[in-house]
C-alpha cells in the first residue's frame, strides 16, 4: 500500500526500460501501470476501429495522432483505480499531450506530478529493442534474447504463465530508427517542458533492472 498519492510519468527513449520499470514501480506503489502502447496494441489485436487506425502508424514507428491518444488517456485516468495514483508509461509524448494531461489532472484535482526521465545510451537502446521478446499471455513479460532460452516462439518462462514469446512488429531495424528519430523531434522537448516546471528527475537507466528500480523508487519518493 502506498504511503501517499503518487502520480508518476516515466519518460525516456524507446527501449529505455519504461515498461520494465513501470511494472516494478506500479507494484511497489500499488498503483495501476498505464501504457498507451499496450492499450493501442490491445486495440490492434482486437481489430477495433482504433486499432485499425493505429496499426499503420505503429508499424512504421510514427506516433498515433494526439487526439486519439489523448482520448484514451482521459478515459483511463478517470477510472476509479487511478484515484490514489498511477504510473504512466509512453504518455505524454508530445507537448500537446503534456498540455492535455495537465488539464485532465487539474479537472480531476490531482497533484503533484513526478516525471522520471530514464537516460540510456543510443547504442544500448538499439541493442535492447532489436533483441526484445514479449509474452503474449496474461503476464505480459518483457525479455531479451541475451537471457537464457529467450527466443520467438519459446514458452514464456514466468511461473504459471502459458504464453508464448514474440517480437513486436516495430522492433525491426527500420522502425527502430524511425522511433528514435520521432523521439528526438517530438518527445525529447518534454524534458525541458517538465524541467522548467520543477517536476523532472533524471535517473540513469543502465545497469541491472533491480538497481534501476531502486533509483526510480528513491526519485519518486523524493
Ligand atoms: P510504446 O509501446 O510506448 O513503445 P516505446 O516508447 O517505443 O517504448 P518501448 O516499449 O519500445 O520500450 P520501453 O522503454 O518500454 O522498454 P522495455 O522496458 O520494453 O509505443 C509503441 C508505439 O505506440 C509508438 O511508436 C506509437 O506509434 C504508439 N504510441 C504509444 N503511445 C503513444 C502516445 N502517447 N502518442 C502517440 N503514439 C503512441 O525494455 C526494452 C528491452 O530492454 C527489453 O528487451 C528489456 O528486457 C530490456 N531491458 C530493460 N531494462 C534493461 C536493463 N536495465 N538492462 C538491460 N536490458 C534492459
Amino acid at each position: 500500500m502506498a504511503d501517499r498519492e503518487y502520480n508518476v510519468i516515466l519518460l525516456g527513449a524507446p527501449g529505455a526500460g519504461k515498461g520494465t520499470q513501470a511494472k516494478m514501480l506500479a507494484a511497489q506503489l500499488s498503483a495501476p501501470h498505464i501504457s498507451t502502447g499496450d492499450i493501442l496494441r490491445g486495440a490492434v489485436a482486437d481489430g477495433t476501429e482504433l486499432g485499425q487506425t493505429a496499426k499503420g502508424y505503429m508499424d512504421c514507428g510514427e506516433l498515433v495522432p494526439d487526439d486519439l491518444v489523448i482520448a484514451i488517456a482521459r478515459e483511463r485516468l478517470a477510472q476509479s483505480d487511478c484515484e490514489t495514483g498511477f504510473v504512466l508509461d509512453g504518455f505524454p509524448r508530445t507537448v500537446e499531450q503534456a498540455e492535455a494531461l495537465g488539464e485532465m489532472l487539474d479537472d480531476l484535482g490531482r497533484e503533484p506530478l513526478i516525471v522520471v526521465n530514464l537516460t540510456v545510451d543510443e547504442d544500448e537502446i538499439v541493442r535492447r529493442l532489436s533483441g526484445r521478446r514479449l509474452c503474449n499471455g496474461d503476464c505480459g513479460g518483457i525479455y531479451h534474447v541475451d537471457q537464457e532460452d529467450i527466443e520467438s516462439g519459446a514458452a514464456c518462462p514466468a511461473e504459471g504463465c502459458d504464453g508464448q514469446l514474440y517480437q513486436r512488429s516495430d522492433d525491426q531495424a527500420e522502425a527502430i530508427r524511425e522511433r528514435l528519430d520521432v523521439y528526438k523531434r517530438q518527445t525529447q522537448p518534454l524534458i525541458d517542458y517538465y524541467g522548467q516546471r520543477g517536476v523532472l528527475v533524471n535517473v540513469p537507466g543502465e545497469g541491472e533492472p533491480q538497481s534501476i528500480a531502486g533509483r526510480v523508487l528513491q526519485a519518486v519518493r523524493g
